[in-house]
């Protein structure tokens, strides 16, 4: 089938998202552990489909974001984006007084295309950030920091690049930063009920074939979760809910002593989110950039993910000391980012009128910045940002351009 992927500008067959199959010997082995153990939760479903070494669709080689992949993410889309972000962990360096080392810690870095977007800006727009970065991408599947490195060394970036592991105490000054990571923990499913709340467990039928159980939750934090956060289900109404969050973010920061930390995805507030405008709740499915309704089907080659609570990710940062600092949007980040201070070269001058800039570069750019920058789609992603140990008067200005905007952004497939 064809798809036209930018209006009038580019038209580009995409695979059958049905030709991906599934991973025979992950379903053979869900099965086996619901029929030794019984129904298991959606959160053990999605960490085996997703991260079970060798199998797990992020333990694949090939990877999920990108425009041969399952997805597009901001990063993928053109590295405008992460230079943006490069301009605001510039920003961060200069209000801590220019430390250095100054080390980028980022989980999830995936293909590296945040990381060579980030690299360059700097470069290109002169920072003195620099002289002092070292760039540390994390990953669940090491093939894929190898070809990370592989890449920012083609495009004479690794100059920047660690290979250490995060400290195991608070000793680094830097940043932390992750790129729809949060949507791809493992969620709980839970349905509201007349007697209160039941958890969606994960079965299989006679016939083999993944179906869902309601029983009691498995644990009373699903609730916790939600009375904390006010939310009562209507009887029938889903909802997601993912507990892994406190721990993931307070492993992700633990070697950080002084800095900021940016966590981007689309993500909304808990009254939006577990309301009565999602009955059957975020959870989806994305395979060649074709969403997908059926969570159990391709199992380890389709992503499974849900809209991050802002509400649980502000609170995670609260219990291990992270002071909010800021939040804005994506598209109001690039729009900030855009409007340099004196001085500097303008975000998209590398396209634009640098010595590289083409026509093809300049289409490019504005195609893709026409995603970016829908509030209804990329646009609309959440920026959190939250500092450690930073004064209590510390301002970023390009987080000031918006409070907490109203419109919800949505991870699209490419054929939106
Ligand atoms: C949706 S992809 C985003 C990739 C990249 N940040 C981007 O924006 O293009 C999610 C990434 O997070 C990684 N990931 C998920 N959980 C992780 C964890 N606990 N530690 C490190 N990486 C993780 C996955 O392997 C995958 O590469």
């Amino acid at each position: 089938m064809t798809w036209s992927l930018e209006p009038g500008y580019r038209r580009e067959t995409l695979p059958d998202p049905e030709a991906v199959g599934e991973d025979a010997e992950l379903v053979a082995a869900l099965r086996d552990e619901i029929a030794t153990n019984g129904p298991i939760t959606f959160a053990r479903f999605m960490e085996r489909a997703l991260y079970e070494p060798g199998h797990g669709y992020y333990r694949q080689t090939a990877p999920g974001p990108g425009t041969a992949g399952d997805f597009l993410t901001a990063p993928e889309a053109h590295p405008v984006y992460g230079a943006a972000v490069g301009r605001l962990l510039d920003e961060a360096w200069t209000a801590m007084r220019r430390p250095n080392p100054f080390t980028i810690t980022e989980p999830g870095a995936g293909t590296g295309a945040l990381a060579a977007g980030l690299l360059s800006g700097l470069r290109d727009g002169g920072s003195g950030l620099v002289a002092a970065v070292r760039y540390r991408p994390v990953e669940v599947e090491p093939a894929r920091l190898a070809a990370l490195a592989a890449r920012l060394r083609t495009a004479g970036l690794d100059g920047a690049l660690v290979a250490d592991g995060p400290a195991a105490t608070p000793t680094e000054i830097g940043a932390v930063i992750a790129n729809e990571v949060l949507d791809a923990l493992p969620f709980h499913r839970v349905i509201g009920r007349a007697g209160g709340l039941r958890e969606l467990l994960v079965t299989a039928s006679p016939d083999g074939a993944f179906a869902w159980h309601e029983a009691e939750p498995t644990t009373p934090a699903l609730a916790q979760r939600l009375d904390a956060e006010r939310v009562t289900l209507a009887d029938g109404q889903i909802t997601e809910v993912c507990l892994g969050i406190d721990s993931w973010l307070a492993g992700a920061t633990r070697h950080l002593a002084r800095g900021i930390v940016v966590l981007v995805d689309y993500a909304a507030e808990p009254v939006a989110l577990h309301g009565a405008a999602k009955p059957g709740g975020t959870l989806r499915a994305f395979a060649r950039h074709a969403v997908g309704g059926d969570l159990f089907r391709h199992v380890g080659r389709q992503d499974l993910t849900a809209t991050v609570d802002l509400a649980a990710v502000r609170a995670a940062a609260a219990s291990i000391g992270l002071a909010p600092i800021g939040e804005t949007t994506q598209a109001e980040l690039l729009a900030a980012s855009s409007a340099p201070a004196d001085g500097t070269p303008g975000l998209t001058d590398p396209w634009l009128r640098g010595p590289g800039a083409t026509l093809e570069s300049a289409l490019r750019l504005r195609s893709a910045l026409a995603r970016l920058l829908d509030p209804r789609g990329m646009g609309g992603f959440r920026v959190l940002v939250f500092g450690r140990d930073l004064p209590a008067d510390v301002r970023l200005p390009l987080l000031n351009r918006v409070g907490r905007a109203g419109v919800q952004g949505d991870r699209q497939p490419s054929t939106a």
